[in-house]
């Protein structure tokens, strides 16, 4: 595992849009696994940015997203499904038909589980996933305690993952309460990780899901395991590491 050091969110963004763009150019049609939060928007920008300036071609990407709220269709704006049009794809020249997410309309979970399952293994599996981190661990949907083997699932979201999500919706009440998440399994078949962190609420969990046990109760813990993951954390993001495991990190400025 690298654990890249950055001064800034822009800083990190800008360095994990430099990883994500190098899989680009290496491998013009590469699927890449991709995320929603506020983390990823700076990475998305700097993209978007660098396809403008003729830097990037997008044309032969397909992409697989995390996951999806049940119950929203993509045409509503808390979807991430219309997160992703607005953030990227409207703005790269991305093949809408080469963009893949869960499909929230679908009330048949168990289909709409095996449907995505098998696209990410008929497209042959993501090369470069991009993950955010919630703030007690979860990656993607995956709460706490969901087993490591899951595949696509439907998962019901923790008062704390509803609570940190309300700020993207009108009020509370209307936060769903369950969604579609790639499982752990599929997320560490990918070929390559980057987890991208941001901002002091971070600091905790990430040392303890980088330096703590390997458990289902902090979900990202299980990457330590992956044979290929890059981190990529802001100054704040990184605290409790630059103080316990200093010389883990590259790029550290006291280095
Ligand atoms: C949501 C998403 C996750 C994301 C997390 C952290 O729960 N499903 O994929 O990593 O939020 O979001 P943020 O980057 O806004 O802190």
């Amino acid at each position: 595992m690298k654990i890249l050091y950055a001064d800034n969110y822009q800083s990190m963004s800008r360095k994990a849009a430099n990883i994500l763009s190098a899989q680009i150019i290496l491998k013009s049609n590469s699927v890449l696994g991709l995320a929603t939060g506020s983390t990823p928007l700076g990475i998305y920008r700097q993209l978007i940015d660098w396809y403008q300036k003729g830097d990037l071609d997008f044309c032969a990407c397909h992409t697989v997203n995390l996951d999806e709220y049940v119950g929203l269709d993509p045409q509503n704006p808390q979807s991430y499904a219309w997160f992703m049009q607005s953030n990227l794809f409207r703005q790269i020249n991305i093949d809408p038909a080469n963009t893949h997410l869960p499909d929230g309309t679908q009330m048949d979970e168990m289909l709409e589980c095996q449907r995505y399952n098998a696209l990410i293994h008929r497209l042959g599996g993501v090369d470069l996933q991009l993950l955010g981190i919630g703030r007690n661990g979860h990656i993607g949907f995956n709460e706490p305690g969901t087993a490591f083997e899951k595949e696509t699932h439907c998962v019901r979201l923790t008062e704390s993952t509803i609570q940190a999500n309300a700020r993207f919706f009108p009020s509370l009440e209307q936060v769903p309460t369950r969604a579609y998440t790639m499982g752990m399994k599929a997320i560490m078949q990918a070929r390559k990780i980057l987890l991208a962190v941001s901002g002091a609420a971070k600091a905790d969990i990430l040392e303890a899901s980088l330096f703590g046990p390997i458990t289902p109760q902090v979900p990202a813990s299980i990457l330590q395991l992956h044979p290929d993951v890059t981190v990529v954390a802001d100054q704040e993001a990184l605290a409790v590491i630059l103080h316990a495991h200093p010389d883990q990190i590259a790029g550290n400025p006291s280095c």
